[in-house]
């Protein structure tokens, strides 16, 4: 009887120790948490998940291609009453001069949101684009 006793307690004290043995393994957890930073997808951005999105900020843009992206939505248009590309709706902003139209671009004026809701607008994308549909003006 004794021996039975003895041989439970060595297979109890086996288990408590193998349980023991398992060790906190939570890497991918921690890798998921930091990797993130850097992989944000913007609203409309539509190179997300493919090649990295050409240089933002910074002029590296054609006026066309900053006003293509991010002003035509409601300036191709004359949606909610923005100034109409390619009519005189634009002859009649000019007389404000470049430094007023470029000031209400940066903060916004009216239905106009501040830079056209373009964050990786620069300071000169927005004012190659307003040339642009200063420009188009007939
Ligand atoms: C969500 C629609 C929308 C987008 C996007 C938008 N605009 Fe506008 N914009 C407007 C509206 C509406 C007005 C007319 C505001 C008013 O004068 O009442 C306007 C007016 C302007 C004016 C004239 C401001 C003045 O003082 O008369 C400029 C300049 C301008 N937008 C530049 C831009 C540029 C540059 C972009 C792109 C980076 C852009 N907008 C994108 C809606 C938009």
């Amino acid at each position: 009887m004794k021996k039975i006793t003895s041989a439970l307690v060595a297979l109890g004290l086996g288990v408590a120790l193998s349980a023991s043995v398992q060790a906190t393994s939570n890497d991918e957890a921690v890798i998921e948490r930091i990797k993130a930073v850097g992989s944000v997808c913007i609203e409309g951005d539509d190179t997300c998940g493919g090649a990295p999105a050409a240089a933002p900020a910074g002029g590296s843009r054609t006026a066309e291609e900053v006003y293509n992206a991010a002003c035509a939505g409601c300036h191709a248009t004359g949606a909610a009453g923005a100034p109409k590309y390619g009519t005189a709706d634009w002859a009649d902003r000019a007389g404000k001069g470049m430094e007023t139209l470029l000031a209400n671009a940066i903060n916004g004026i009216n239905a106009m949101p501040p830079r056209g809701m373009c964050r990786d607008c620069s300071d000169e994308d927005l004012q190659n684009a307003i040339q642009h549909m200063l420009d188009s003006a007939k």
